[in-house]
């Protein structure tokens, strides 16, 4: 099924001007179009030629072939993790990833609510694939030629189904290469759970292709700009372009503090909960900030009732959240998982960032901010920190993602290693 043999003929043919070359030539054309009209495939000059032709060839490459994985679910952070590792499984399969449902509503266990929402509906189909070329691609249903073309595999489960079983099978899958079918479909689990096999730098470099759309990425804009008009106070003097502020991820709703619980009872520490006092108390001890700031308190929206959520920061800081921000109303047009999206932004576009260092969402946003400083040790100008861990002077743990771990798992589900 290579096509290069062809290539050299037809420049052959081109080099060469007596009417012997040219007629071959001209045979050689016509073989080219026979591939393109002939349903069936056939033999030529011992290249099994495929009976769709070129049509599903993409710049003299192979055909393409595809990989399908579930719906994804759950979080706005474990979709962009489970996200990325079906972008990697393609990769190692040597296969473009069919463009995956992710899921609008935050359900864990009724799966007829968990409202589908089509990839291009958050994120950009074109740019995505334009910035991950050469690593991995996104497709579409309607690049399918044969939908019954397709083999489906059970992705194992349970103690038994070990990361090198899981590997092995990915391997398997992978070395036949004569009657490859043309879609490999994925189910079961959901990707979030498979196993993992790479390195944080190809999460990394999935992320970064990851650009929400405009409708989305504008509502951020709104909100940000909200925020900088309030740090600008009364001075319409200066542009509130550059005004600085500080997003807090505050995590310390009721089923949060459950969790976090019974995590430091599990793993035997105690700096996985932090209550609202200690979170104020090592926010105001940030090093060098400059005060009055603004403060974007990130929060669930069940503390956005209670108003508490704003009293007890130093002096110098001025907490906001949707409601005293008056943007309520943006958020509320949104689902679950946009809802979550724009926050993300707005807290990626913060000048310092203070998250849970045993929150998914936190530890992505600094994974991501890492990247963007120009990764370890290399700027402090994108500054973040983990509240969850003391640091110097009783401020919150300075917290930069080390690119070059072996395993998500080292950055992402919790740990009090956060330097590089
Ligand atoms: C993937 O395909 C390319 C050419 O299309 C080939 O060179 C490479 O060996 C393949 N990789 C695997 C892992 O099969
Ligand atoms: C589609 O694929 C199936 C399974 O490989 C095959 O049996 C069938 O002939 C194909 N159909 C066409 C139109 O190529
Ligand atoms: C938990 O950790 C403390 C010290 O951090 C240690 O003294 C204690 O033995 C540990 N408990 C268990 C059950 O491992």
């Amino acid at each position: 099924m290579d096509l290069s043999n062809l290539k050299h003929l037809r420049f052959f043919g081109l080099r060469l001007t007596s009417l012997l070359s040219k007629t071959f030539f001209l045979i050689a054309i016509a073989f080219i179009f026979r591939t393109l009209l002939l349903p069936k495939s056939f033999e030529f000059g011992g290249i099994k030629l495929h009976e769709q032709g070129l049509s599903g060839m993409k710049s003299g490459n192979l055909r393409m072939k595809f990989l399908e994985v579930p719906q994804i679910v759950w979080g706005l952070n474990n979709q962009k993790i489970a996200f990325a590792r079906a972008c990697l499984t393609a990769r190692l399969l040597n296969r473009t990833l069919l463009m995956p449902s992710l899921s609008a509503s935050l359900f864990y266990k009724e799966i007829d609510q968990l409202e589908p929402i089509s990839f291009d509906k958050v994120f950009q189909f074109e740019k995505f694939n334009s910035l991950c070329k050469g690593f991995v691609q996104l497709g579409r249903y309607s690049d399918l030629h044969n939908q019954s073309d397709i083999i489906v595999v059970q992705k194992g489960s349970g103690r038994r189904w070990t990361v090198k079983r899981d590997l092995d099978q990915l391997k398997e899958l992978n070395k036949n290469t004569v009657d490859e079918p043309e879609t490999v479909r994925i189910v079961g689990k959901n990707p979030f759970l498979w196993h993992d096999h790479w390195p944080v730098k190809d999460y990394a470099k999935v992320f970064k292709c990851l650009v929400l759309v405009d409708e989305i990425s504008k509502e951020s804009d709104k909100v940000v700009a909200k925020i900088r008009e309030l740090g600008s106070g009364s001075n319409t003097v200066s542009s509130n372009d550059r005004v600085p502020y500080i997003a807090v991820h505050m995590r310390i709703e009721k089923d949060w503090m459950i969790h976090c619980k019974k995590r430091e009872q599990r793993s035997n520490v105690s700096d996985i909960c932090s209550s609202k006092d200690e979170i104020t108390t090592r926010v105001s001890k940030i090093p060098g900030l400059k005060t009055p700031m603004v403060v974007y308190v990130a929060v669930a929206d069940a503390l956005l009732e209670d108003g508490s959520i704003l009293d007890g920061w130093s002096q110098g800081l001025q907490p906001v959240e949707k409601k005293k921000l008056g943007v309520v109303e943006i958020y509320k047009k949104h689902p679950y998982l946009i809802q979550s999206a724009i926050d993300y932004e707005v807290c990626l576009r913060a000048d310092v960032f203070v998250g849970n260092s045993y929150s998914t969402f936190s530890s992505l946003l600094v994974l991501e901010r890492t990247v963007r400083s120009g990764g370890c040790g290399t700027s402090d100008h994108v500054r973040s920190y983990a509240y969850n861990l003391k640091g110097e002077h009783g401020g919150p743990r300075p917290w930069m993602t080390s690119l070059s771990d072996s395993s998500l798992e080292a950055i992402s589900y919790g740990s009090n290693n956060i330097s590089c």
